[in-house]
């Protein structure tokens, strides 16, 4: 393949907010003239696209969302391994999950589970637990997202098994369920709606929370009381994708320090993997928050991912309000 072939493009399956995928996309474009072909979609669903495309990849590189079926795909084969010259400038927490994927992923961010309400709707005696969130106050006020097609909802119904026991766990998600006014397809959405005031709480990632005050929007974060759990947001090569020299030039990109640098400017506020990247100041610490043990190894699991979702689809997507 000569050079002159491979400088055309790269098919970017992106799992952040839009915003930064853009702000990502531009940025490698403008610093190495590859055409970025990006599309946009929630963890899960890429995931589900990229095993739908398996034999025929038309993906490169899958950048961004929860490391959970990212360890997935890497078990099942549809990604590659890659051992970037740039793992010795990562945080512990992203070699690990480079490790524990035979450098099938690596870690590009972390953050914290939680949630955020809006403060116009709910000022007195305002949720700070899990539990609270029980509430019959807050029938229909809650908004969380689908677990198959979000990271950001597996990683709570993976937290609530590790938190509580997984029939306790499928007990609280059954009564949160007559709070829910909504599953919504993206982890973050729930949170935007809160901004607005279209919902008064969203489960999401405390960076989103974050984000979206930082943005104006009269949001209260919360890390919840009884521990929560957290993501480390990966990055993959997709096996056979028809641009992998390009792929690797985006991966090593996506790993410096100037390139994690520009989720400040897309409003996102993740704790960055690169040592050497600045964490922004309103991302919530990793240090400050109650965080399990999460087993990425086992939740990351085909086996145990597929078996909770169906558990979910059978006990709580048939519920759907
Ligand atoms: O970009 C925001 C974010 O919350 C990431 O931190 C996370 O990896 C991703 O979105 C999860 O999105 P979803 O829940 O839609 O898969």
């Amino acid at each position: 393949m000569n050079a002159q072939a491979e400088s055309g493009e790269l098919v970017l399956y992106c799992s952040v907010d839009e915003n930064w995928c853009r702000v990502m996309a531009e940025a490698f474009q403008r610093e190495t003239g590859i055409n970025v072909l990006m599309t946009r979609r929630s963890s899960g669903e890429t995931y589900a696209q990229i095993r739908a495309e398996l034999g025929q990849p038309r993906g490169d590189i899958w950048w961004g969302g929860t490391g959970d079926p990212h360890l997935q795909a890497a078990q099942e084969g549809l990604t590659t391994a890659y051992q970037s010259p740039m793992l010795t400038e990562l945080q512990d927490w992203a070699v690990s999950q480079a490790e524990a994927s035979d450098y099938h992923t690596v870690g590009i961010y972390a953050g914290g589970l939680g949630f955020g309400y809006n403060t116009d709707l709910i000022s007195d005696d305002a949720p700070a637990c899990w539990s609270d969130l029980l509430d019959s106050r807050y029938e229909d006020d809650i908004q969380v997202a689908n677990p198959n097609s979000s990271g950001t909802a597996y990683t709570l119904l993976a937290t609530l098994v590790q938190l509580f026991g997984e029939d306790e766990a499928f007990d609280y998600l059954r009564e949160l369920n007559n709070n829910v006014s909504q599953y919504t397809q993206s982890g973050s959405a729930p949170i935007r709606a809160a901004g607005t005031g279209e919902t008064a709480i969203g489960i999401v990632f405390m960076h989103d929370a974050v984000a979206q005050a930082v943005q104006g929007s009269p949001i209260k974060t919360v890390a919840p009381c009884e521990g929560t759990g957290y993501e480390i947001g990966s990055m993959s090569i997709i096996e056979g994708g028809p641009n992998s020299e390009n792929a690797r030039i985006w991966y090593d990109w996506a790993l410096s320090a100037d390139a994690q640098a520009l989720a400040v400017q897309a409003n996102s506020f993740q704790v960055p993997s690169n040592v050497n990247a600045e964490t922004p100041p309103q991302a919530p610490r990793l240090a400050d928050i109650a965080l399990i043990d999460y087993d990425f190894a086992l939740y990351g699991s085909s086996e145990e991912r597929t078996r909770l979702l169906e558990r979910w689809d059978q006990e709580i997507g048939s519920l759907a309000r």
